[in-house]
Parts: structure tokens; sequence; C-alpha cells
């Protein structure tokens, strides 16, 4: 195992009717003047926005409101996010939404505080100070709620890229898996899919001896193959989306991915796509993942083969590993097919008259030095042959 330092200091409120009480956590965490941000629509439907700010007028909290956040979230946006902000003397954001609201949130909360262009932090820059955040949940997928994270698309040559840092985790996060049970059943599946990813990712390293993170991402790698397809069969099954939600929480603030080398290949590979087809991101995955994998799978096929074995019940056959490799990658495959997940770029929408333009972009986009992933250092020519394998 390496060394590593964890600092998460979310304060989780979990459970039925607890974003009720939102108003209460914004004040205990400091907040006296409060820009409430959410999506395109569906907060207002379920009147999870109403309750909201019935919770901040409650307790005397005045606010302003910012909606309109687009799934993959867009720097325009941001920039108004910031210049009310910064009129309206706004001193705690609250994102009432998903992973995308929540995305959006920290970028406006590291730019209302920086004197240069919010994007410098999307360039490599560490975020080091922002406005104190707090999230409402509506959707189990991206761990927004408990990480440092935040993935924005700058509009101006469509590049999607992430940035991190501490002080971009949020103050508070309310959990309330009773308000997932909205989604639609692709949604829910695109959301089980992104958490797989992000489980995935950390489970291919190059770190050995990390057992104790190997078993916490095994483990919820087995709930997301137990819960996930009842909430997909159910949208008001509260127990597999409460089971769910805490997963996609642990699956991302980093507690399986610390001390060990991560990937986030396929990741990098998936945000060219949701950037040039807007797709959402975990169908996005459903068709890289198991295209990586296969590419991949030769670099260490004892890895493969051990979540082949320990997760999707694959008979270990120790003459030829790689056949066992192969049937762990075709297990989850199969797994998200069966949640109704797109298996390849025609079902996603994406062209094959792109692939060059997509390869070059993972890798040498914006910032990006030429190659990509941290399990396999693939150069544009390996992406694009990984592309091919999706078609
Ligand atoms: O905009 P509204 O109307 O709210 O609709 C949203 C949106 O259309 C809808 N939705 C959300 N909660 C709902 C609901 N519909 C009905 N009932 C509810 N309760 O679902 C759609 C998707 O929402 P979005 O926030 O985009 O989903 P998700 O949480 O998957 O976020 C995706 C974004 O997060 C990024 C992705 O790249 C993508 O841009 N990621 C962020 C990460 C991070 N910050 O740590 C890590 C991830 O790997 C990921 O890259
Ligand atoms: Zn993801």
């Amino acid at each position: 195992m390496d060394n590593f330092t964890f600092y998460s200091p979310t304060y989780f409120v979990f459970g039925k009717d607890e974003e009720n009480k939102v108003g209460h956590y914004v004040k205990r965490f400091g907040g006296s003047k409060v820009l409430v941000h959410f999506g395109g629509g569906s907060a207002e439907r379920s009147g999870l926005l109403n309750k909201v700010r019935q919770s901040l007028n409650a307790e005397g909290i005045e606010f302003v409101e910012l909606g309109g956040v687009q799934p993959n979230p867009r720097d325009g946006l941001v920039y108004q996010g910031i210049e009310l902000c910064r009129k309206s003397g706004v001193d705690f954001i609250l994102a009432v939404g998903g992973g995308s609201v929540i995305d959006s949130a920290k970028a406006i909360a590291a730019g209302a505080v920086y004197d240069g262009d919010f994007w410098d932090y999307y360039e490599g820059k560490v975020v080091t100070k922002a406005l104190p955040l707090g999230t409402v949940l509506t959707i189990s997928a991206a761990g927004s709620e408990g990480s440092g994270d935040s993935v924005i698309t700058k509009e101006q040559g469509m590049y999607k890229r992430a940035t991190t840092g501490e002080a971009l985790r949020p103050k508070f996060s309310i959990l309330d898996p009773a308000l997932t049970q909205t989604l639609p059943a692709y949604q829910t599946a695109c959301g089980i899919t992104d958490i797989m990813a992000h489980l995935y990712e950390r489970y291919l390293t190059n770190t050995k001896e990390v057992e104790v993170t190997d078993r916490l991402i095994e483990a919820l790698l087995l709930t997301m193959i137990k819960e996930g397809p009842r909430a997909v069969a159910d949208s008001n099954d509260y127990q597999a989306r409460a089971n769910i939600m805490w997963a996609g929480m642990m699956a991302h603030n980093n507690s399986c991915g610390v001390g060990r080398t991560q990937d986030w290949t396929s990741h990098n590979i998936e945000h060219e796509l949701s950037a040039l087809y807007d797709c959402a991101h975990g169908a996005g995955l459903a068709v890289v993942m198991p295209a990586v994998f296969t590419y991949n799978m030769h670099h260490d096929v004892m890895r493969f083969a051990q979540v082949a074995v320990r997760v999707w019940g694959c008979q270990m056959d120790f003459e030829h590993p790689e056949e066992t490799a192969k049937a762990g990658i075709k297990a989850l495959q199969a797994f998200l097919t069966s949640i109704g997940m797109p298996k390849n770029f025609a079902q996603l929408g994406a062209k094959e008259e792109d692939i060059d333009e997509l390869a070059h972009k993972c890798c040498w986009g914006d910032v990006n030095t030429g190659t990509t992933g941290g399990f396999v250092p693939l150069n544009e020519d390996d992406v694009k042959a990984i592309y091919k394998l999706m078609l």
C-alpha cells in the first residue's frame, strides 16, 4: 500500500424527509445569504424546491436562485452564477440536484472567490479556496456529494474537464433515497453504471497488497449487482435505492481509492463522448468500459481474473487466466445490457467518422499531454483502437 492522506469532512444526513431540515444545516455551516442552484425542472416538479424554500424561510435565511443546469454542465451558467454571487453577497451555495448541479455549484463556489478565470482550475490549478457549499442529492451516480471533484464543459471547443480540491468537498450533503424515486429507469441505470465505473477505476491499480480497498470495492460492486436491478425494475423500492445511494457516495469519496494508483482511462475516454454527443455519462461508460478493459486486460490478467471470480462468480481457469478475465468483462457487459444500457457506438449516437477527433482531444486536447490513463498510459493510437472496439 502507498502512503496517503485522506480528508473527508462532509457531514452526511441520510434518510426520508431529511431535506426538510436543510435550512438548519445551512445555518449550522455558516450560511446567511444563499445561492440555491438547480437543474432543468425535476426538482421543481417533484416539489423538492418548494420544501427547500420553506426550510430556508423558516430559518430566516435569505436566498437567490439560479436554475437551468444542464446534464454535462457548461461554463456559461457558471459565469452567470459567479456574477450573481458577487452581486448579491452570497456566502453559501446550496446545490439541489444531481452531479451536474453539484459540479456547477462547485465551479461557482471556486470562481466567486478567485480573481482570475475559474476555468484555470479546470486546466490544472488546484482549488484551495471556495465558498462553502451544501447539497441535497436527487440522483445516485456521480458521487459529487462526497467528493472534492467537479467536471465542467467549456462550450468553446467542447472541452469536458475536471478539477479537484479539498475546498470543494461539501460541508454537508442531504441524502434522501426517496428523492430518487422520481427518476426514469434509464437515468437510474446510468447512475448505477457510473457508480460501478468509479469502483473499477480504483480497482485497476498497479499498487500491490491493497487487500482492504480491494475488498471494499468488491463489496460495493456486489451491492450494485444485487440492488441495481431492483431499483430499475421498481422505482419505488426505497431499500434498494437507499443501498445504492450510500454505495454511490462510498464509491467516490475515495475511501476505496486511498493508498493505491488509480486508472480513470474509461472516464477520460467517456468524457469526450458526452462532450461531443451530450449523451448521459453513465450510458457512455457502459459502452467504454468493456472496450477499455478488453484492450488493457493483458497488462495484468490476474487483476481482471480476480474481479471476475470474486465479483462475477466466474470459475478460475489457472491454465488460461485470460479466459477468466474475459468472462468477467463479458459478465459486466451482460449486466449493463440487462439494466438497459447501450453497448455500442450506434446505440449511444456516436459516429465512426469522429473517432480521430475524439482520440486526439482525449490525448492532446486543451492541457492534455499525449497519454491518458493511470493503469496503462495510452497514446492517441491506443485510444483510437479502443473507440473502434465500441463500433
Ligand atoms: O435537470 P433536471 O431536470 O434535474 O434532470 C436531471 C437530468 O436530466 C435528472 N434528474 C436528476 N434527479 C432527478 C432527475 N429526474 C427525475 N427525478 C430526480 N430525482 O437526471 C438527469 C441527469 O442528472 P445529472 O445531474 O446530469 O446526473 P449525474 O448525477 O449522473 O451527473 C452527471 C455529471 O457528473 C459528472 C459527469 O461527467 C456528468 O457531467 N461527474 C462528476 C463527478 C464528480 N464531480 O466527482 C464524477 C463522475 O465521474 C462524473 O464524471
Ligand atoms: Zn463517473
